[in-house]
């Protein structure tokens, strides 16, 4: 039996050392579409399996760790959504991917980090938005399209919500002129401060597109595995916690909850696979495939 190996950039570097594909949200879920293997292992958080469980519901897909959740995800409930649809019937409901099945299942189109600008201009400009759950990425994509009617959810990351924009003051100060590449799930108080806004796999290309020797990076320190890796020499400063007590500050505890044991568990088919019900399922795909006709 065929098995591919999906690893996020924010999970361990072991387990990005020991996978077939490293990518971000979209590229992943890609490589989850295409892919012809027979059993998919998705070191990543509990909605980029599911996520590859509603592309291919003919597959095996198994989570290393299955209780691996995502503040994001967790924050938005299908049943809140579907009170605030309710509200608003004609609005087109836009969903990050960091989402549960049953939310997806009320979405119109899905987006990531990756390709949310594409999917918001592909939206004719009449037409009311709901776009769930990240509320800084929301008002990132209402300031990069001028667009007003875009409701908001309430909701955040705790990892790029955590990030203090003081802290990155201080660090420009000490690194001046070092170019400063930031993920949109920040608040805008330290995306103001950044040369560049994208995804983890957008700010791994920029950083070979630039060719600087240093770089102060505001994302998950897990994507450093892979840009000391792809780019040996040059240095990376990452914004510190700012609670010295809080020793995962800034790591996602989620994804640093698959480790190699958990990885290797799963190749050995000790792990349950992801399930979901059909109606759920099916419900949920066309929000996900038009997100895929949208890429960046
Ligand atoms: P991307 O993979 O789109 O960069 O998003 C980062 C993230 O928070 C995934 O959980
Ligand atoms: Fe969720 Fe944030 Fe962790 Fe990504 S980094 S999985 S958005 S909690």
């Amino acid at each position: 039996m065929k098995k591919l190996i999906l690893a996020h950039y924010y999970t361990l570097p072991e387990v990005q050392a020991a996978a077939d594909i490293v990518g971000d949200s979209l590229a992943l879920s890609i490589a989850a579409a295409e892919t012809d293997a027979d059993e998919i292992i998705f070191a990543g958080v509990r909605f980029m399996g599911e996520t590859a469980k509603i592309l291919c519901p003919g597959k095996r897909v198994v989570l290393p760790d299955p209780e691996a959740g995502c503040s994001l995800a967790d924050g938005c409930r299908a049943d809140d959504l579907a009170a605030l649809k309710a509200a608003h019937p004609d609005a087109v409901v836009v969903s990050y991917v960091n989402t549960s099945a049953e939310v997806k299942a009320l979405t119109d189109i899905c987006c990531t980090s990756s390709n949310a600008l594409a999917v918001i201009r592909s939206i004719p400009s009449d037409r009311e938005i709901i776009f769930a759950p990240d509320r800084n990425l929301g008002a990132w994509l209402k300031a990069q399209t001028g667009r007003e009617n875009m409701i908001l959810w309430d909701g955040a990351c705790h990892v790029h919500q955590g990030f203090d924009p003081a802290v990155l003051t201080e660090l420009r100060a000490a690194h001046p002129g070092v170019p400063v590449l930031a993920h949109p799930e920040c608040p805008a108080a330290l995306l103001e401060q950044a040369d560049y806004v994208g995804s983890t796999a957008g700010i791994i290309e920029r950083v070979g597109a630039i060719g600087a020797d240093e770089y102060i990076i505001v994302t998950e320190p897990g994507i450093l595995y892979e840009l000391e890796s792809r780019y040996p020499g040059r240095k990376f400063h990452t914004v510190p916690g700012v609670d010295p007590d809080r020793r995962r500050c800034n790591e996602c505890e989620y994804m640093k909850q698959i480790t190699i044991e958990k990885l290797q568990a799963a190749l050995d088919g000790q792990t349950p696979e992801v399930t979901l019900a059909e109606n759920i399922r099916s419900a949920a795909e066309k929000s996900i495939r038009n997100m895929l006709t949208l890429r960046s």
